[in-house]
């Protein structure tokens, strides 16, 4: 393997050892593999107890960098995260930080609960975000700051904390986990409390992040741009701005969907990363997605319709057992089914992704199967 392989394999590792001690949190494991890559901000948004802050202190873990971490109350003081002020040098005349394990000297940052930044803290970590510099008395200093990553409860509704909103290039919204993911949940969680937690061995170091971030920057996505523009124009009309800087800088989310999927050309599919980028809450995220799966000719939409499918024969399975034979709602259930199950197969030859087709294959055992047993029923 050569050495860009290399680097790509441990960028997928890294989303995929991320997401490992929970369940189902593989799609914000890829959103902060996203922010990660690009060098740019993200926030992971839900209700509490959805591991939203367990999994920002275990990417940091999986990175080898200086880090810095902490919890956003009201009453936090510039001095807690931006390091207390010299007064040896004070009494020089000269106003300057000890920053010393504080955030100017961070690469890596989680600020849990952000949005409870006061005014004394908010505009230098607005300019720390965005600029990478801090205004130390009269001088300004660049930080190391690659990225920086939060937790919240909620979306900001103050119009002052909007400029800070708009900093993250990534937000995603923490769903609690569905129902049938709730015996693998016990299970984990049980396993966190009888083992403890125990923190992840570094996969990526911050010069394999530099080096990954020149990939991203260097994949062609001269195709996707008229893609994108459409996409755009359709937010709009829907009622769904976008901010020019986050219209500019969603290229980079593309071009780093498609180093996580090891291209160096974006394809049709990258453009759903643009489900991170242009939500601006819950709402906005569920219509984004729904254009989404309507325009773009993406794996995602074929193994969401097969897993509809999946849900839709067990469902009948459990209902049909409930009938006598001879039933002659049988008869319609079966019509129906032989039509998904042609639906199924059209869903294998038209995707051209292996993961799709091994659903398909599944899905299509469990038709034939159901198909089987009202047939029984039918005595046919
Ligand atoms: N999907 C999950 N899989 C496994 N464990 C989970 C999952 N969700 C929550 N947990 C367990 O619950 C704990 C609480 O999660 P955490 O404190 O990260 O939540 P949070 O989303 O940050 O909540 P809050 O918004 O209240 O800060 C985790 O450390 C983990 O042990
Ligand atoms: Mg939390």
């Amino acid at each position: 393997m050569s050495s860009v392989q290399q680097l790509l394999e441990k960028a997928r590792l890294f989303v995929k050892e991320l997401s490992k001690p929970f369940v189902g949190r593989e799609e914000e494991a890829l959103v902060l593999g996203l922010a990660i890559l690009t060098g740019e901000h993200a926030i992971l948004i839900g209700e509490p107890g959805t591991a939203k802050s367990a999994l920002a202190r275990r990417a940091a873990e999986l990175i080898n960098a200086r880090f810095f971490k902490y919890l956003l109350t009201r009453f936090t003081e510039p001095d807690e995260l931006f390091g207390p002020i010299d007064i040896n040098a004070l009494k020089q005349g000269k106003y300057v930080r000890i920053t010393s394990n504080k955030l100017p000297e961070a690469e890596i940052a989680f600020i849990d609960e952000i949005f409870n930044a006061n005014s004394a803290i908010l505009n230098t970590l607005l300019t720390l975000m965005n600029e990478r510099v801090i205004y130390d008395g009269y001088s300004e200093i660049k930080v190391p700051l690659w990225a920086l990553i939060s937790a919240s409860n909620s979306v900001p509704d103050e119009p002052e904390l909007q400029a800070l909103y708009d900093r993250f290039l990534f937000r995603h919204f923490v769903k609690p986990v569905e129902e049938d993911k709730w015996s693998s949940l016990l299970d984990a969680a049980w396993e966190i409390e009888v083992k403890g937690y125990s923190a992840a061995k570094p996969i990526l170091t911050m010069d394999e992040i530099r080096e990954l971030n020149k990939f991203v920057l260097s994949v062609d996505v001269k195709s996707i741009k008229d893609k994108a523009l459409k996409l755009f124009a359709i937010f709009e009309d829907q009622g769904i701005h976008l901010t020019d800087r986050r219209k500019g800088k969603s290229l980079k989310a593309l071009a780093a969907m498609a180093v996580l999927n090891g291209r160096m050309m974006v394809v049709e599919e990258d453009l759903m990363a643009l489900k991170y980028v242009v939500a601006r809450d819950k709402e906005e995220y569920d219509k984004i997605y729904g254009i989404l799966l309507e325009e773009v000719k993406a794996s995602e939409k074929f193994m969401k319709e097969l897993s509809e499918i999946e849900n839709n024969v067990r469902e009948v399975f459990r209902y049909i057992s409930k009938l006598s034979d001879l039933d002659p709602r049988l008869v319609d259930y079966l019509r129906s089914f032989e039509s998904v199950r042609e639906r199924v197969k059209r869903l294998s030859e038209e995707t051209g992704d292996q993961q799709v087709r091994e659903k398909a294959a599944r899905v299509l055992e469990e038709v034939d199967e159901l198909i089987e047993v009202i047939k029984r029923k039918l005595s046919l």
